[in-house]
């Protein structure tokens, strides 16, 4: 309620703020988690809390009257459709030149994404943030990340022979034929359950295509894993539908938070103020990156330093598939989590997870995620005419991104006679390369913070999201944003309170 006061706010609950609610708990500390998004605890009127991939509602957008899927076409139909507006599960945010898709709700990204846990290489970690200690991260921080979100690989064996990864052993006997490593990644998923799926003993979620949309059973969404253990504490609570709009500094010391209450159209109910000693800012590279610049281009924080708001990149996702001939089907049957990467990372800049295509029919099609080494970095800016932050990104950066991704694809298609795609995200075209699931950067480690996410300019203020990266992860990226965010909050326990 208005005007109460608690010793630690957070700001989101993906990642980085479910991290910081639990540390700080077991800590001792008292600690409340704001998130604008639902707490998807209540199944809708088909008795699932989550709609299906290729049946959205009104539960698969934030706040849009037409869906806008990642996917936007098959074979030469525009998908996308009317649905009422609401707030919805996946925001795809559009920005000049690039739509970001974010998880909304209780949960963050962890509602929406494939769970692909994966561990970069060390070389490439220490490439990206040099000034942290890399053995500690490899020894202590990784696998203290792994172990709270439940990581665990695909059982080989079964893999081998699963229908419905039928599309990733295509994917490896295409990648190898070329001469590429091809490298098993692990993911959050439940594999036993998965089984029972392929089995028929259990409700299909996975095996049913379910993922940006939410998983109904099987994921270890962070609220099965950091956010449950969070709540086990007793001392961490958490308010839904509710959006921060403001941190400033308190008069008696803290700060004051204005948070806006809205209802399932976005409309708001109720404005109110809280005050905080120390404020986490866990809202998601976009989410944090937007708030920060706006606060200090207003004057409500006008001592951050001129790095709020730089170093933002999209990982360098770009989308892609190819269409195989016929004595290479891909199966109807996809499992909706990924399994495996093809890494030309140190060759060709390129990382490209193969993805599923669940759309229930054969469509000989494979499908890749590839995530690059982009040298491009857009900034956030306040636009006080509209009083909106804009994204300096430019869509024509996307061309180094196709190029790496090409240094794979390019050649299997060689090597295998076969061409892209050009039906999946418009017509005759080839490459989604509008787009990213991965924003990183927008108040980076280092530069807009200290060496542990600490804002510089105000005692008692942190970032502890995916912001904190600087633009590219070399893979996709929530278990680094874990791990940093478990080192980060580890010496902020022991020094700030
Ligand atoms: P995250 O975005 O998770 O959480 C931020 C939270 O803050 C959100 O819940 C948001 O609603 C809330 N928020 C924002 N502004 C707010 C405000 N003003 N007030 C209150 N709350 C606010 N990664 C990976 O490693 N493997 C994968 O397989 C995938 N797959 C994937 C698929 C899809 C479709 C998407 C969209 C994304 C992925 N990702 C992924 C990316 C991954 O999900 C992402 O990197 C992390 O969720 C980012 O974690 P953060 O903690 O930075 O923020």
């Amino acid at each position: 309620p208005t005007g109460s006061h608690v010793p630690a706010l957070v700001i989101g609950t993906g990642y980085g703020g479910s991290v910081a609610a639990l540390r700080l708990a077991r800590a001792g500390i008292a600690v409340h988690m704001v998130e604008m998004g639902m707490a998807w605890n209540t199944p809708g009127p088909d008795g699932k809390i989550f709609a299906n991939t290729t049946r959205p509602d009104y539960r698969s957008f934030w706040l849009r009257t037409r869906t806008k899927q990642p996917l936007s076409n098959f074979l030469g139909f525009p998908l996308d459709k009317d649905v009422p507006s609401h707030t919805g599960i996946l925001d795809a945010e559009d920005f000049a030149g690039i739509t970001v898709y974010q998880g909304r709700g209780v949960g963050g990204g962890s509602l929406v994404n494939g769970g692909m846990a994966v561990t970069p290489r060390r070389e490439n970690f220490a490439a990206i943030l040099p000034t942290v200690d890399a053995a500690e991260m490899y020894s202590t921080y990784y696998p203290r990340a792994n172990a709270g979100l439940g990581v665990t690989s695909v059982d080989q064996t079964w893999w081998e022979s699963a229908a419905c990864y039928q599309y990733a052993r295509v994917g490896r006997k295409h990648a190898q034929r070329s001469g590429f490593p091809f490298v098993f990644v692990p993911n959050v998923y439940d594999w036993d359950y998965m089984k029972q799926e392929a089995a028929g003993a259990v409700p299909k979620s996975a095996l049913d295509g379910e993922v940006i949309y939410g998983n109904n059973a099987g994921k270890k969404s962070l609220q099965k894993t950091y956010l449950a253990q969070a709540a086990a504490t007793g001392r961490v609570t958490v308010s839904a539908l509710h959006k921060v709009t403001s941190v400033t500094p308190a008069a008696g010391g803290g700060y004051t938070v204005a948070i806006d209450q809205i209802d399932t159209t976005g409309a708001t109910l109720a404005s109110k103020t809280v005050t905080a000693d120390k404020v986490f800012f866990a809202a998601g590279s976009i989410g944090t990156s937007k708030l920060l610049t706006r606060l200090k281009a207003t004057g409500a924080l006008p001592a951050l330093n001129n790095e709020i708001g730089k170093g933002w990149g999209d990982n360098g996702n770009v989308m892609c598939g190819r269409a195989n001939h016929m004595w290479d089907p891909t199966g109807k049957l996809q499992s909706s989590m990924p399994t495996a990467g093809i890494d030309n990372w140190d060759a060709g800049g390129a990382f490209a997870e193969v993805a599923p295509l669940p759309t229930g029919i054969e469509t000989y099609a494979s499908f890749y995620l590839s995530i690059t080494k982009t040298p491009h970095r857009a900034e956030f800016t306040y636009n006080p005419a509209t009083g909106k932050v804009d994204l300096s990104w430019d869509r024509a950066w996307k061309q180094t991104s196709i190029d790496a991704a090409k240094t794979i694809f390019d050649k299997i298609n060689a090597k295998e006679g076969t061409i892209y795609r050009t039906d999946l995200f418009g017509a005759y075209k080839i490459w989604g390369d509008h787009l990213t699931y991965h924003p990183l950067g927008g108040a980076v480690l280092g530069k807009a913070t200290d060496n542990h996410g600490r804002l510089h300019g105000y005692s008692g203020l942190y970032v502890i999201d995916g912001s904190l990266i600087p633009g590219n992860a070399s893979v996709n990226p929530f278990v680094t944003i874990t791990a940093l965010a478990e080192r980060n909050i580890e010496r902020i326990v022991a020094e700030d309170f």
